[in-house]
């Protein structure tokens, strides 16, 4: 659909001729009513003369468009606005391109020189926009746009005047950007380049003829269209190219130790680490330019009190973080105990945004469900009590800022499902660490054990900001990567809002990190209020996949990976994006307001249905077994009662691992319609059979025969021997496994 301006008034200041003629006649074809400003002046700014706007109108009336002139000074503000008022009721955009030149070497700039040109451009954009600006706020929509120049960008001999005010203008569109977005204003700034009589005594005539002001108007008509969200933006343009500028920082380098002055020498030293864009971050606003000052602060304060240990108090600015790679990595933490039941399963399930409105949810909210599950996703919660505890801090090797520390990534992996109760261990290891520069990277293990059983693997990685520069790989081959989602469309999207009390009810889980409730503290860290933890939005993210791939089945989830990119506040709604490559789900989830990405690289691997290969669960060092059942009971729910009636009969399963009797299983294809438990049959079993938890995988996946494991004596009967025949019903659809 092409893009009209049909009902939009538009104002362009300095549309007599050049770029602004330019943009009246392409705003007018396009429908807009539009108010062709010039006060028709001289190139210095001296004279008058109504005849430029007047042409200009002309030519868009003869082509049937809508415009009047203005002859006021930009200086003159409101009556440009008042024209676009009386002419056409309202005004929409506000093109600021009216502008002179007084050139001089620096030396030579008079007053004049510097006070006039501050005026047409700088004052003069200001004046004409406050006197839009209310009207653009109660109609809750406006477009500006401020021309900016390479000059103000770059400086440029001769035009220290005009350098000054070009980027006073980019510094004003800023602000205006943020100022206006609540009500849909839009402010962006473009630096052109166009031949016009501006550039004429400065450029070779072909070149003024061929860098036509058409090659840049489309921009300002895309910027100032409804649909454009672009705001705050700064482009370079002409010859029939568009660029986009942002600010660039280097790493920098912190040039003062706790309770010294600071000091000229130090800065002369670290000069060309400060210069070093090496790794340079891109800061969008003055809260992310903030929070390093913020973090300098309390690492410069740290490095005070650990001062008083001889050791760090010797040691050079330049390895301020105090990681010593060969001491910590693979350091063990304390172990720490988890105990729980049901009331910290069903208090996590909300704290991840489960809902009683949703009846597949009941399963995880109520423990008298007769599915009643643990969310897999929990198993980051036992696991988290080893950095909560501040066991970190204690490790050798690591003398950290922990106040500086942030949650950049996540890896999860399920050996079987999480029990609902019980009393859980966990135990963690420094894996690695790894210096990107502006931090480091603590790559933290933790294997998670119900007595003897390894129940789930987790992975942290922990940023330290301002903790790099020890020396120290980029990578490890231990870290669990994050990747990319397929280029498509994704196959599956859900929207689920949060609540604003989603962090108040998630930090109950374990994490009472006052980053997630106390709005100084959230203000301290640069945040307008306090944000949502990122492994809420991971329970989300997970949840989704678990609904949209698995069934709610909490039993097929293996695996979680996420990078955390950006925090999410209560309230917001996340969009979890879904594509399945077969059993990986990737997953990317942005807030749905802003559209900003928040978990990337992320993806779940789920248990194939019907693949319950051994690969699959061979780590965890449960029983590989157990999936098979799980997926017996999902056809017993699909097929149980036709099952009954050709079946009619109570299996019972021992599996044994090791010699011993571990598991217990009851097929009961006799009653109702028909089900399956864990443990043994609640009366007498029509035909019970004992084997190994190896030898069952073997003859699920037809690799054995049941006969031959039967007079091989791998697999025992006990009972009704003829009815084994009728547990092939059962197991057939697994036999092309
Ligand atoms: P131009 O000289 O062709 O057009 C500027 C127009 O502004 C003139 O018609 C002039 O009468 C009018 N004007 C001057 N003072 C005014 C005032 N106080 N009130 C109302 N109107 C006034 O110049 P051009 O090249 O079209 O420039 C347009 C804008 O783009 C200017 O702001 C200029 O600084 C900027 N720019 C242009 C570049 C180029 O390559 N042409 C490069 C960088 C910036």
């Amino acid at each position: 659909m092409s893009l009209s301006f049909e009902e939009r008034v538009v104002l362009v200041t300095g549309a007599g001729r050049g770029l602004g003629r330019e943009y009246a006649l392409a705003f007018a074809e396009r429908g807009a009513s539009v108010v062709v400003n010039d006060l028709g002046a001289d190139t210095k700014g001296g004279g008058k003369s109504s005849a430029a706007a007047d042409k200009v109108v002309e030519e868009i009336r003869a082509k049937g468009g809508k415009a009047v002139a203005n002859y006021d000074s930009v200086e003159d503000g409101e009556k440009l606005i008042q024209t676009a008022l009386d002419a056409f009721g309202r005004i929409d955009v506000v093109v600021n391109n009216a502008g002179i030149l007084r050139d001089r070497s620096f030396a030579r700039t008079s007053d004049l020189d510097w006070d006039l040109i501050q005026r047409v451009h700088l004052r003069g954009s200001f004046l004409v926009t406050r006197a839009a600006w209310n009207h653009m706020k109660n109609q809750k929509f406006g477009r500006i746009i401020m021309t900016a120049s390479a000059a103000g960008i770059y400086g440029n001999f001769g035009q220290a005047n005009y350098s000054a005010a070009k980027l006073g203008m980019l510094g004003l569109a800023n602000t205006l950007a943020i100022e206006g977005r609540k009500y849909n204003i839009h402010c962006n700034t473009i630096a052109p380049v166009a031949g016009s009589r501006l550039t004429e005594t400065i450029m070779p005539p072909d070149l003024v003829a061929s860098l036509k002001p058409e090659y840049v108007a489309p921009l300002v008509l895309w910027l100032c269209h409804d649909q454009c969200q672009e705001n705050g933006g700064l482009f370079e343009v002409g010859a029939g190219w568009i660029g986009k500028l942002r600010w660039e920082r280097s790493q920098g380098r912190i040039v003062r130790q706790a309770n010294q002055p600071m000091k000229p020498e130090a800065v002369r030293d670290q000069w060309d680490k400060i210069c070093d864009f090496t790794d340079a971050t891109k800061p969008t606003n003055v809260q992310e330019s903030l929070q390093s000052f913020m973090s300098v602060l309390s690492q410069v304060e740290s490095e005070g009190e650990v001062g008083a240990n001889p050791t760090a108090a010797a040691a050079s600015l330049a390895s301020t973080s105090g990681i010593n790679l060969a001491e910590a990595v693979g350091q063990k933490l304390p172990p720490t105990t988890f105990s729980f039941n049901h009331t910290q399963c069903i208090l996590y399930a909300l704290g991840v945004g489960m809902s009683t409105k949703d009846p597949d949810h009941l399963r995880f909210l109520y423990e008298g469900h007769p599915d009643f599950s643990c969310l897999p996703t929990f198993g980051v919660i036992p696991s988290q009590a080893a950095m909560m505890d501040g066991g970190l801090s204690s490790v050798p090797g690591l003398s950290i800022d922990f106040t500086q520390v942030l949650h950049g990534e996540q890896y999860l992996e399920l050996y079987k499902p999480l029990p609902t109760s019980g009393k859980l261990t966990s135990e963690a290891t420094i894996a690695d660490v790894l210096d990107k520069g502006s931090g480091a990277v603590i790559l933290l293990d933790v294997n998670t054990y119900s007595g003897d059983e390894l129940v789930c693997y987790n992975q942290f990685s922990v940023f330290v900001v301002g903790a790099g520069g020890f020396g120290g790989k980029r990578t490890s081959e231990k870290a669990k990567a994050p990747l990319p989602p397929p280029q498509r469309a994704p196959d599956a999207v859900v929207i689920d809002s949060t609540t604003r009390d989603q962090a108040a009810l998630y930090r109950l889980s374990g994490d009472w990190n006052p980053l997630h409730i106390d709005p100084s503290f959230a203000a301290m860290g640069g945040f307008k209020a306090p944000i949502l933890h990122g492994l809420c939005s991971f329970g989300f993210a997970a949840r989704h996949v678990l609904k949209q791939f698995a069934d709610n089945d909490p039993s097929r989830m293996k695996a979680i990976k996420v990078r955390f990119v950006k925090p999410v506040m209560p309230g917001q709604s996340l969009q979890t994006e879904m594509w399945k490559e077969g059993n990986r789900i990737h997953i990317q989830c942005k807030v749905k307001e802003t559209d900003a990405v928040v978990l990337s690289g992320a993806y779940v691997d789920l248990h194939a249905i019907s693949d319950p290969s051994p690969e699959n669960f061979a780590q965890g060092g449960g029983l590989q077994s157990e999936l098979v059942f799980a997926e017996i009971g999902r056809r017993i729910k699909d097929l149980g009662s036709e099952l009954v009636k050709t079946v009619n009969a109570v299996f019972g399963w021992e599996i044994t691992k090791d010699g011993k009797n571990t598991a217990q299983w009851t097929i009961d294809l006799k009653n109702g319609s028909g089900s399956l438990h864990k443990g043994p049959y609640n009366g007498k079993a029509d035909v019970t059979f004992t084997v190994s938890d190896e030898d069952f995988m073997e003859v699920v996946q037809g690799k054995l025969n049941p006969q031959k494991a039967f007079f091989s004596g791998k697999l025992k009967v006990r009972g009704n021997i003829m009815l084994s025949q009728k547990l092939e019903v059962i197991l057939k659809v697994y036999a092309k496994l």
